[in-house]
């Protein structure tokens, strides 16, 4: 059995990850590294036996503005084990082999679990820590509408469709707690466009998804947006969630309450610095997660 890494170029390994994704989640790999949205964060570490991979733990090099001050986290997602090898011990010694690695040298490990696999992340000397959830007051989401409505990117040309890509780059932070590196994974959800929209007189573009409520999932513009006039260009039948956490100066248009991940996840983390998170009402931004 060999431990191979860092190989997500490389066709005939990204292969066999590929393999194992789709069985076990899915999804793969082959189309996010092929259209050239993979960019080196993502970075698998993988067991390997006569030629196929029976388990992996990737890394997600994370680089997020956090109240202001850069801080550099690891994400560990797409964390498996082939169903004929669950239980001997491959993903704990992925799991030590991965924390040995970057512990000390980022500023927290954190990931997103399954809550059938809550035992196994307890194991490994992960702690459970809450988030907040924002949400829009209900006065300003029913606020007088101006301005150009935002307008599916979907049926734009494909100059508009460019613009959202360089502007994943370019972006002015939108958030207080903004993913700077966001290329990758926001291209990894966003690359069909289904729920990205432009307005043209703010020159913004928004991701926005429906789930029971309206959920704003980024804010993307050069100049910065406010919330509120993000709001007056936005029809919102039912609540609406931001998928991140707002601005300082947008929040008070928003209520938060503490959210553990609910039916969904939880959030695992190692390191004090991560302690951040709850203390000071953050929420990694949904378009973040690996
Ligand atoms: C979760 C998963 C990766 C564990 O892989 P694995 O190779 O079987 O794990 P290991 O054998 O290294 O287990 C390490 C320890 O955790 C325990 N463990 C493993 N899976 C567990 C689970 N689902 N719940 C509780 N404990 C678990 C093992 O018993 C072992 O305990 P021990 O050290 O006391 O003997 C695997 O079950 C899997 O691929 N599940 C499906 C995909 C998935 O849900 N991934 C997680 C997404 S967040």
């Amino acid at each position: 059995m060999e431990l191979i890494s860092d190989y997500m170029r490389d066709e005939e390994k990204r292969h066999m990850l590929n393999a194992l994704t789709q069985k076990t989640f899915g999804f793969d790999f082959e189309g996010w590294v092929t259209n050239g949205f993979y960019e080196g964060d993502y970075i698998p570490y993988s067991l390997v036996e006569n030629e196929v991979c029976i388990s992996n733990v990737s890394a997600n090099k994370m680089r997020f503005r956090q109240n202001g001050v850069i801080k550099n986290y690891i994400q560990l997602g797409t964390v498996m084990t082939d169903e004929s090898y669950r239980r001997q011990g491959l993903a704990a010694k992925l799991m030590k082999h991965v924390i040995r690695e970057y512990e000390g040298k980022c500023d927290g490990i954190y990931l997103f679990g399954d809550l059938s696999a809550v035992g196994f992340y307890g194991k490994m000397g992960f702690d459970i820590t809450n988030q907040y959830m924002y949400f829009v007051k209900d006065e300003f989401c029913s606020s007088v509408k101006s301005g150009e409505p935002f307008m599916p990117v979907s049926e734009m040309g494909e100059d508009i469709k460019q613009k959202y890509k360089e502007l994943l780059r370019m972006s002015c932070p939108h958030s207080a707690f903004e993913q700077m590196n966001k290329f990758g994974l926001q291209m990894f959800y966003t690359s069909g466009m289904d729920s990205v929209y432009y307005s043209s007189d703010l020159d913004c573009y928004i991701v926005k998804e429906e789930d029971g409520d309206t959920v704003l999932s980024s804010v993307l513009c050069k100049k910065k947006a406010g919330l509120a006039e993000v709001l007056k260009r936005i029809d919102v039948e039912n609540r609406l969630r931001l998928g991140f956490v707002p601005l300082d100066e947008d929040r008070e248009l928003c209520d938060c309450s503490i959210y553990d991940g609910a039916d969904d996840y939880r959030l695992f983390c190692r390191g004090t610095e991560l302690e951040a998170i709850e203390r000071d009402k953050l929420y990694f931004p949904d378009l973040s997660h690996a």
